[in-house]
């Protein structure tokens, strides 16, 4: 089963897309991710995608289409992928579309957490993550637990791109290029929205049921 979850920066598409991959054996690939690693790497891929982050701007497509496709090409792929972070544009949505249909697979939904930009601008001001891990917690809504530290260090970090300036800026793009993959997938029939402004584990059910009901 392939399986896209849609949302503005900040919907808890990472947070859920970690739980659900682990309920349902399906492979999470996060391209925010993919792009934080090289960067800890030092490849050149991190570092050019590191100019377009910091400012909340897009990597470009033939890049991140090329990094993707690579990905779902090998043997563990063949599970099942829960794509978080991707696609982000149509160009990016078709060649996804064209690449699983030269595999006989297609995409089974695409699930659109449904968050408005006052209460993304509220999880992100205060999200903070492991500094070894990488585990998202929030500084409110999700605290790091004092005497379970992550990872035994009790070291957390903000990203770079959840400055104020970055954050307005992510949502704009979001609304530009990313938006518009909500008409993409409802034409095609594959596009479910679960209310993301409820706590992490009942977006997790409305989720899972979203997904049974596609894989019926
Ligand atoms: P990426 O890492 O994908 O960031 P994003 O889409 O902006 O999403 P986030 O990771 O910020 O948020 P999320 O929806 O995963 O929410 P989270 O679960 O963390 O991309 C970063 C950058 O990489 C992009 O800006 C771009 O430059 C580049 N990039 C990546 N993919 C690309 C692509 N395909 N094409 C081009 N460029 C690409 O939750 C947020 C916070 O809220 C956390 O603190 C969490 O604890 C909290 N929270 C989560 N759920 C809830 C809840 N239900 N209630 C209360 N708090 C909650």
């Amino acid at each position: 089963m392939y399986v896209i979850l849609l949302g503005p920066p900040g919907a808890g598409k990472g947070t859920q897309a970690v739980q659900t991959a682990e309920r349902t054996g399906l492979l999470h690939l996060s391209t925010g991710d993919m792009f934080r690693e090289n960067l800890r790497n030092g490849t050149e891929l991190g570092n050019l995608a590191k100019t377009y982050m910091d400012k909340g701007e897009l990597v470009p497509d033939d890049v991140t289409i090329r990094m993707l496709l690579e990905r779902i090409g090998r043997d563990d792929a063949n599970v099942g992928c829960l794509f978080d972070g991707f696609p982000r544009t149509v160009e990016q949505a078709k060649a996804l579309d064209i690449a699983l249909k030269e595999q006989g697979n297609e995409i089974a939904v695409t699930v659109l957490i449904d968050v408005s930009n006052e209460e993304i601008t509220r999880r992100l001001g205060g999200r903070v993550s492991c500094a070894t891990c990488g585990s998202v917690f929030h500084e409110i809504f999700n605290p790091p637990d004092a005497n379970r530290p992550c990872c035994g260090t009790v070291k957390m970090i903000q990203r770079d791109d959840d400055k104020p300036e970055a954050i307005a800026n992510r949502l704009q793009v979001y609304a530009d290029q990313t938006e518009p993959l909500v008409a993409y997938y409802t034409q095609a029939g594959k596009l479910k929205t679960v209310n993301g402004e409820q706590s992490p584990e009942a977006v997790g059910v409305d989720l899972l049921s979203a997904l049974q009901e596609s894989s019926n």
